[in-house]
């Protein structure tokens, strides 16, 4: 993909593709429930057809027509297909989120994934789930940081499982949420809690379809037919949102809207960076669609200036880092993100890929363990490589608004937002 370089300011009212967690969610809580769901603004993209693909091999298949996905729930049973082999693509949260529902509900099944998934760390989510008696054994792998872990496949048997009450090390909502869709087929409450503001949609949807789940404790359900279907429209996706908001951010004189965007609080991070970078962000609108805020998400651009993010900060801006580090190559003055180590477990090393990438487009940038910092205004132009990162190939697109960039391997972004070109060429004109 290249990218034309544009000083004509970006302008005019988009929509993006539903959100991605909430989609993973809404298919996985529609199957463990009893009756038909139906979701319209249902995305799909590589990891959205990686759960319900997943999902498909484990007896339970979805149709999605017209952005509508149609799903009739199994109960939280075991799932249909005995000893299924699920293959979960690239989607971590596929894989975490439904080694839950199979521990949860003592199902029989393989989940596995592509080379890059088998590499992400299995360990946060297989000794808890030991911890509540599960039989679950992964395999062993080398994690980003070279440490020895517990990776895909992950095999799983029945074995019934006992609440527990649990600190996770690390904040992170899929690990969270499979505990939490276990603690739904154990014998006894569970308490889970994490160390930042970790998104809440799995409280969310599970509470609006009848589990009770309050201040972290987690009663299991009643009955295998406790969980009721899911109707509605997926709020679209603030992670999608964020590339055409940077895009605005960088070009003088931008204005753009983005219709009906979730504007949970857990997910906003990118919003308060922008702002505080100098950009104007205006949020109307507010309503509330599938137990989620929703909003029309206005930005208009401004001079940006450096900023330092961490701590709690980091956390409800994770997936938004390699666009918000396009930003900070074009504001005056050094960004630091530090507190940041999760990033290098996401699709790439993203702390190394992001300094990588920049570092060949010209930008000054320096690597810490746990972040990186930007000296704004150095950047050129020149090839950058997606690196197998649909966050990453979109990010460099978005720095070709600016200097003139090649993204080699840009084909990745249908992973996740498959109208990624077309939507900003259509603010653009
Ligand atoms: C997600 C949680 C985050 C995020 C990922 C989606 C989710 O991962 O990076 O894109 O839907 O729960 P971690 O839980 O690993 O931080």
């Amino acid at each position: 993909m290249t990218v034309q370089t544009t000083d004509r300011p970006l302008k005019g009212t988009v929509e993006v593709p539903g959100d991605k967690s909430l989609a993973h969610r809404v298919a996985l809580f529609a199957a463990l429930s009893e009756g038909t769901s139906e979701v319209s603004h249902y995305p799909d993209s590589g990891v959205t057809r990686a759960m319900r693909g997943a999902l498909g091999s484990l007896g339970v298949p979805s149709s999605l027509e017209n952005g509508v996905l149609r799903l009739k729930g199994n109960g939280f049973r075991p799932f249909p297909v005995e000893g299924a082999r699920a293959f979960c693509g690239n989607s971590a949260t596929t894989m975490r989120l439904l080694a839950g529902a199979l521990a949860g509900t003592g199902s029989t099944a393989t989940l596995d994934g592509s080379e890059g998934l088998r590499r992400r760390p299995m360990d946060r989510i297989v000794e808890p789930l030991r911890a509540m008696g599960a039989d679950v054994r992964g395999t062993e792998g080398t994690s980003a940081d070279g440490r020895r872990v517990a990776c895909a496949p992950l095999y799983f048997k029945p074995a019934p499982l006992t609440g527990i009450e649990h600190s996770l090390g690390i904040a992170s909502a899929q690990a969270l949420s499979c505990l939490q869709i276990a603690a739904l087929g154990a014998t006894g409450e569970s308490r889970f809690t994490a160390p930042g503001p970790v998104r809440d949609h799995t409280i969310r949807l599970l509470r609006a379809m009848g589990a009770s789940i309050v201040d972290g404790r987690v009663a299991p359900l009643d009955s295998p037919s406790s969980l009721r279907p899911i109707r509605g429209r997926l709020p679209g996706d603030i992670s999608s949102a964020a590339f055409l908001l940077v895009a605005a951010a960088i070009v003088p004189g931008s204005r753009i809207t983005v219709r009906g965007v979730c504007v949970n609080p857990t997910r906003t991070g990118v919003l308060d960076i922008l702002k505080a970078m100098g950009a104007c962000v205006d949020i109307s609108g507010e309503h509330e669609e599938m137990g989620e805020p929703v909003a029309d998400v206005t930005l208009e651009s401004g001079p940006l200036k450096a900023v330092v993010v961490e701590g709690d900060m980091v956390v409800r801006a994770i997936d938004e880092m390699p666009a918000l580090a396009v930003a900070a190559a074009f504001a005056e003055g050094e960004t630091v993100v530090r507190d940041a180590r999760e990033l290098r477990y996401k699709e790439t090393d993203r702390i190394a890929a992001i300094v990588t990438q920049l570092r060949a487009l010209g930008a000054e940038v320096a690597e810490q363990d746990d972040g990186l910092t930007i000296r704004g205004g150095t950047v050129r132009g020149g090839i950058a490589h997606a690196n197998g990162d649909h966050r990453l190939a979109m990010s460099m697109a978005v720095c070709g608004l600016r200097v003139p960039v090649t993204v080699a391997g840009a084909e990745i972004l249908d992973e996740s937002f498959p109208s990624f070109a077309p939507t900003l060429q259509a603010l653009c004109r």
